[in-house]
């Protein structure tokens, strides 16, 4: 197709479409049919509209410097970091995770079936389990295999997936694995919960059936009736499984988020999170009221049962983290955060901007359409913002967003110029859609 035009020197075809278009491929020839997806994609990084596969040149530092992916290196206030209490480059745990390499060496045996758990992360899944009033945990590599491993590892082909429309890619998929009877409700709609409930046990009384939610939404910083949906799952005969990623360790007096907020420990069914957020490393859990389901996990949940546990190092970064984020450290640096989101948001709104949800590390900043977002995306290196783009299919059509990462670690001077070059940002990119410029072909040519 020719470019008909641009805007401001960015060709048309950047501005349009999405990743879904390029999900399904048909032609016969598996490499050759991914040039498709890769011509839209450097249409839009030689044009400044690719802000995705970017690397920190020092880990996730509140500023710091960040290269795109065709070298470009820009030094910025960084908001693109889940590093939520800052723990992640906290001395005391570099210097946990240092003794542990003197100790265990780098490696994990084997898979958690086999000898690949050390008695670091044996004590880890006793602490996890503590930490949510819950009788067991077990590890997971990451947050993925843990959302991919309970649903796959639980539910099977003749049982049932009741999820909220939002969930996560790792549940999505994973339930998608487990089985072809899965039926999504409303966002948060927990009366359309109980309409999916009522219309498979009027089908099958017999099944099992999963009713799978998160604590807290990652795209809208939002949060389920938790409570109730326990509820249903108690009068349907389901199992609930809540994902804790975004909000365990970082949310809440003491820290056990939106289930310790709405007073529901211990009451979950299932809980399983990650440590990759709040808990500076990489990792994941499922946790349990029964020994009978850690162990049964351990040998029929795929991403666990035939992957490497966790290595010494992930496990020592994960266990001071948890020491800290359970200590009167651990609720300092959460007000911390809790102002500079609280912070950020009257700032975002006082320009003119606004946001999703309620205050979490998650402040998502509304540009609606995807075109205007990948404008402002283009604008944000140079002002020297660094942030991440949302946009179709990762969120609905029309309401891509900015999703500003809000850290401890960041001071009011960062706090104030995220929101500062987040404005200019979006004028500058509203200004350019304004500019129609010459054909892209004749541009070059001349
Ligand atoms: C809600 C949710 N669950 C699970 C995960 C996966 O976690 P991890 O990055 O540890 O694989 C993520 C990560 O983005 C997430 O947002």
């Amino acid at each position: 197709m020719k470019t008909q035009f641009n805007y401001d020197g960015v060709p048309v075809e950047a501005l349009e479409g999405s990743m879904r278009d390029f999900r399904v491929l048909s032609d016969t020839d598996l490499v050759s049919r991914c040039d498709a997806f890769f011509n839209w994609q450097e249409t839009r990084r030689h044009s400044g509209t690719w802000p995705f596969s970017r690397s920190t040149e020092t880990g996730p530092a509140a500023s710091c410097g960040v290269r795109d992916d065709r070298g470009n290196l820009v030094n910025g206030v960084n908001f693109a970091s889940q590093d939520y209490l800052s723990l992640s480059s906290h001395p005391a745990v570099a210097d946990a995770a240092r003794e542990a390499i003197d100790v265990f060496g780098v490696h994990s045996a084997g898979s958690p079936a086999l000898v690949g758990n050390t008695s670091t992360s044996v004590e880890l899944e006793r602490r996890i389990a503590e930490f949510l009033n819950m009788k067991e945990a077990i590890l997971y590599p990451t947050g993925w295999a843990a959302g991919f491993g309970v649903l796959k590892g639980l539910v099977r082909s003749h049982d049932y997936i009741v999820m909220d429309a939002l969930a996560h890619a790792c549940l999505q998929t994973g339930a998608q694995a487990a089985t072809r009877n899965v039926s999504l409700f409303r966002h948060l709609d927990n009366e359309h919960c109980r309409d999916r409930l009522v219309a498979i046990r009027k089908r099958d009384p017999k099944a099992g059936i999963m009713i799978v939610t998160e604590g807290l939404f990652s795209m809208d910083s939002d949060t389920p009736d938790i409570e109730g949906l326990q509820e249903l799952a108690r009068e349907f005969g389901a199992t609930l499984m809540v994902d804790v990623a975004h909000d365990l360790g970082c949310l809440g007096e003491d820290g056990t988020g939106h289930i310790g907020i709405q007073d529901m420990l211990g009451k979950v069914d299932l809980v399983m999170g990650s440590f990759s957020k709040t808990f500076g490393s990489n990792g994941g859990f499922v946790a349990t009221n029964s020994r009978a389901v850690k162990e049964y996990l351990r040998f029929y949940s795929p991403s666990c049962t035939f992957s490497n546990s966790l290595s010494p190092v992930q496990v020592a970064t994960i266990t001071k983290a948890l020491d800290i984020v359970e200590s009167d450290e651990g609720k300092q640096l959460r007000r911390a955060l809790m102002n500079n989101v609280v912070s950020l948001r009257a700032q975002i709104r006082a320009r003119g901007m606004d946001v999703y949800g309620d205050p979490s590390a998650i402040v998502a900043v509304k540009t609606g359409d995807e075109a205007l977002a990948r404008m402002t995306s283009r604008s944000l290196p140079e002002l020297g913002l660094i942030s991440n783009l949302v946009e179709y299919p990762a969120v609905g059509k029309g309401q891509a967003r900015f999703r500003l990462q809000v850290m401890a670690g960041h001071t009011a001077q960062e706090i104030t110029a995220a929101a500062d070059r987040m404005e200019a940002a979006m004028k500058a990119g509203q200004q350019a859609l304004e500019t129609v410029t010459e054909p892209f072909e004749q541009r070059l040519a001349g």
